[in-house]
């Protein structure tokens, strides 16, 4: 039986609307609306279109937004000195420098994600939100992971004594994966590039993360009958072609549930980044 198809646009939309009644409430107790301050360094287009979309999401919502544009050829002393103004300014509760960064500062992108004060770091990056993470105290969580899981909430696939495995160990999304499904009880292994017999642990899953960058790595033969199936790979293959890291046509004749790329995740991380400033406005509020 072909899998349920779990539209990123669906969910995207429901946190979205949460995100912008706490947004009204919190501008009607304060009389100051959540603001988010997006610091983009060059021309990246493909940076470009996300910073333009998550400004449009704020302004749907009446969140307020800052683009701060730098040049290509910004120094780190220059953007630490951005972020040390915003960490300042009452008026923004949430910072976020968008990735990549130019090659002459890409180096140094620890030491400038660091910089963010941690109550204002909507990306979940900087290593105070990391530790919280592993260690369960409230914090900020990375926009993508914490994503997935609010959208297996809503399509009523359980976690708690699941078998989950998640392919893919970065700091954005492999990482904090593992330590939101193993806070919600689910069995949880990380597979990646140096996994041994990597299908025979796929098989296994009963939700199965795909967060590699590899187009169509996943198929059919690596995943369990009736498993749920989030593809959070975003490879571009051409100007306007978007692959995920699953073979979708395969694999959704074999898995119970599975997202589609585009259209799937992807929208869940702008709608998280919302919920997540609104989420650092109430933590400074009550601090
Ligand atoms: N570039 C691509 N994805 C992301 C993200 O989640 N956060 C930031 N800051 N930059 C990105």
């Amino acid at each position: 039986m072909a899998a349920r198809i779990l539209e990123g646009k669906v969910y995207a939309q429901k946190l979205k609307e949460d995100a912008g009644k706490k947004a009204a409430e919190l501008r009607e107790k304060y009389g100051m609306a959540p603001g988010l301050a997006v610091i983009i360094v060059g021309e990246n287009p493909a940076s470009q279109v996300y910073v333009r979309n998550k400004h449009k999401s704020c302004e749907e919502l009446g969140i307020s937004s800052e683009v701060i544009s730098m040049p290509e050829e910004s120094t780190k002393e220059e953007l630490l000195a951005r972020i040390d103004d915003l960490n300042g300014d009452t008026k923004i509760h949430g910072i976020l420098v968008q990735l990549p960064l130019p090659k002459q500062i890409a180096a140094y992108e620890a030491e400038i994600l660091n910089r963010i004060a941690p109550e204002k770091d909507v990306d979940g990056f900087h290593p105070v939100n990391v530790g919280r993470l592993v260690t369960g105290e409230a914090g900020l969580v990375p926009c993508t992971p914490a994503g997935c899981i609010r959208m297996l909430d809503m399509a009523g696939i359980p976690l708690d004594g699941k078998r989950a495995v998640v392919i893919g160990r970065s700091n954005i999304v492999g990482k904090p994966m593992f330590h939101l499904l193993l806070a919600r009880h689910a069995t949880v292994t990380v597979c990646h590039s140096h996994t041994a017999n990597l299908a025979e642990i796929t098989r296994e899953a009963d939700i199965l993360v795909a967060a590699i960058g590899k187009p169509n790595f996943v198929t059919a033969d690596m995943v369990k009958p009736g498993a749920a199936v989030i593809d959070v790979g975003i490879n571009r293959i051409a100007p306007k072609k978007l692959m995920g890291d699953v073979d979708f046509e395969q694999v959704k004749e074999v898995a119970g549930a599975i997202t589609p790329v585009p259209g799937g995740v992807g929208l869940l991380t702008v709608a998280m980044l919302m919920q997540n400033v609104v989420k650092a406005m109430e933590m400074q509020m009550q601090a």
